[in-house]
């Protein structure tokens, strides 16, 4: 219904305050990031009631910042306040904020900084021309978030709980196989899998040096070599079939040219082998998609990164963080000449899964 020219006065106030609510999600993200870098979570986690005084004496920080730092904490319900000055993170807080190695839902390494300034400068510019920022242009920082924010579920969840799920995978990857990561990012999944099962050789693509670097540093600390790094998109697969399994993780909306890239896997991929998509959990329509508490963020995520990068090039496909959803996904599939697509749903909250065979 038309408001026509009258002001609501209740309605301004409202929304006056959800836009406001977005400025303290930006500062409480700031201070989640401090705390983060700062370890005051890892301190805090187990640690009971805790005084300013005795985490600075824990931390060698400035008693004065902490004091401001968990009052800002308390007031956005991260810690919980026991007067006069007793600060207290929960278990529940100690998995979400400071245990990276153990909990699925450690989510403190999406905060990993703001977006530059140089970077909002290049989306406004995307926004007249078109063209996006490509991965690699986005730079050495974003790798790191990116790698922070996806890489415990992967370490977690891939090993134990997803390859297990796949129809022989398992059994092809501890006798030996041929794997590749399209989009192998900072590399995380090629270490899980790399560690777990040391007769099979892996091989990483991603176009994005700062990521690959990222990627060869942890290798070479974890002395791992029986995997290989490519600087080079999938759409560089061999074209003869070489791959008994290979992955594509949260990279397939990203590509400029996804299609090139199917089609290079569809070439590079055994008769008998395994092809594994994780892509964001999404449905066709927006209008399915708006119940999603978080919607707003995918959407940030895309214009910020993930459909900035897909539309890198020219004539990009321009897919974002929630267009290759389970009916794109299945139709991109079968049409580059792949039977079998099958959905699995392993309660990971922001993902599916799909097990591809040709
Ligand atoms: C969101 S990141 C995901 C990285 C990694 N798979 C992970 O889960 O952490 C998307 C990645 O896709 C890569 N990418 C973009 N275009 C690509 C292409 N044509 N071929 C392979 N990777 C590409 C980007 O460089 C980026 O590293």
């Amino acid at each position: 219904m038309s408001q026509g020219n009258i002001l609501d006065p209740e309605a301004l106030r409202e929304y006056s305050f959800r836009v406001w609510n977005f400025k303290q999600g930006e500062m409480v993200s700031l201070m989640i990031h401090l705390g983060d870098r700062l370890g005051l979570y890892q301190v805090l986690a187990g640690a009971g009631p805790v005084t300013p005084a005795e985490l600075a004496a824990k931390t060698g920080l400035q008693e004065r910042w902490l004091l401001e730092w968990l009052r800002g904490q308390a007031a956005a319900q991260l810690v919980d306040y026991h007067a006069p000055d007793r600060f207290e993170l929960t278990l529940a807080g100690a998995a979400v904020l400071a245990d990276e190695e153990g909990s699925l839902a450690f989510a403190a390494g999406a905060f990993t900084g703001g977006t530059p300034p140089e970077t909002a400068d290049r989306l406004a510019e995307a926004f007249r021309s078109g063209i996006g920022l490509s991965y690699e242009e986005l730079g050495p920082n974003a790798a790191h978030r990116t790698d922070r924010m996806l890489g415990t579920w992967v370490r977690l969840a891939l090993v134990p709980q997803i390859i297990p799920a796949l129809d022989g995978v398992h059994e092809k990857l501890e006798q030996g196989a041929t794997v590749a990561d399209v989009g192998c990012g900072a590399g995380t999944a090629l270490v899980a899998m790399a560690e777990a099962y040391p007769k099979s050789k892996f091989v990483g693509y991603d176009p994005n040096t700062h990521a690959i670097e990222r990627a060869q540093q942890v290798l070479d600390e974890k002395g791992l070599s029986n995997v290989e790094l490519h600087i080079a998109g999938g759409e560089a697969l061999p074209s003869e079939a070489t791959f008994d399994f290979l992955i594509t993780f949260d990279c397939i909306h990203d590509m400029p040219h996804p299609e090139r890239v199917i089609t290079s896997i569809r070439n590079a991929i055994a008769p008998d082998g395994t092809w594994l998509i994780k892509d964001i959990r999404s449905h066709p329509r927006f209008e399915d998609n708006l119940s999603h508490p978080l919607l707003a963020m995918f959407y940030g995520f895309s214009v910020s990164a993930c459909m900035s990068s897909a539309l890198s090039e020219p004539d990009g496909a321009g897919l974002g963080t929630l267009g290759f959803n389970p009916e794109v996904a299945e139709k991109m599939v079968r049409e580059a000449g792949f039977t079998s697509f099958i959905p699995h749903d392993f309660d990971d909250p922001a993902n599916l899964y799909y097990e591809v065979r040709p």
